[in-house]
């Protein structure tokens, strides 16, 4: 059984799941869309994605990756079936929570996340379980809006954030790096994608 924190975001993500791809329509046509194309496009092998949402990210991986997707949220994961059904690719779908992932070790050769380090309870569990269930030889690529180093953008982010966790139980102010290499994951590329620093893309390995 989830937490009380999990089963907030889970209830959040459930009761947006109709909306959610209109809310982020134009941030998708001018920049997320790009981002995932050019980030998921060359991959292959076994793939997990954390937190697959509505199956945005699906499209984008090649015909020789076998994917699995995990989200909390069954209402959202509907609407990744929906999406997975008109592609011929092998995607499995799952409820699962990613502080608590049901996979072996070492058992992907990627891990990927797309705008959800924000939005998970506890991101260092997360990530823990994310580096376990890893290759030796994988690698792991999260795209994430994080906490800028620029005061100004950091101050904004800070205001705006209560209104983000209300809405999407999305956390804005997040500084994801420092959660990742807490995690004992190891930074081998860290990006910055669009708005200064605050979109980022950061790929690593266990
Ligand atoms: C902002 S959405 C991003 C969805 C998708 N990755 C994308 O790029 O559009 C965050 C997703 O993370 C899921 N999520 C939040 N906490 C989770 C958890 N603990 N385990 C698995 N999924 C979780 C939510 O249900 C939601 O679908």
């Amino acid at each position: 059984m989830y937490n009380k924190n999990t089963l907030k975001v889970q209830k959040r993500y459930n009761r947006f799941s109709f909306f959610y791809d209109y809310l982020e329509y134009l941030l998708e046509k001018i920049l997320f869309t790009k981002l995932r194309k050019e980030t998921l496009g060359n991959l292959n092998g076994n793939i997990l994605e954390i937190g697959v949402g509505t199956g945005k990210n699906l499209l984008f991986y090649g015909s020789k990756t076998n994917i699995t997707g995990v989200d909390i949220s069954p209402k959202m994961l509907n609407k990744a079936r929906q999406r997975a059904g008109k592609l011929n690719k092998k995607i499995n779908l799952l409820e699962m929570d990613a502080q608590d992932l049901k996979f072996k070790d070492n058992s992907f050769d990627y891990v990927i996340g797309t705008f959800i380090l924000c939005s998970i309870p506890e991101p260092i569990k997360a990530l823990k379980e994310i580096k376990r269930v890893v290759k030796p030889t994988g690698k792991i690529i999260f795209i994430e809006h994080v906490l800028s180093k620029n005061k100004f953008i950091a101050f904004l982010e800070w205001l705006h954030n209560p209104i983000t966790v209300w809405l999407l139980g999305l956390n804005v102010n997040r500084d994801t790096r420092k959660n990742i290499l807490e995690s004992g994951i190891h930074i081998t590329r860290d990006e910055n994608l669009a708005f200064f620093d605050v979109f980022r893309r950061f790929t690593g390995v266990k």
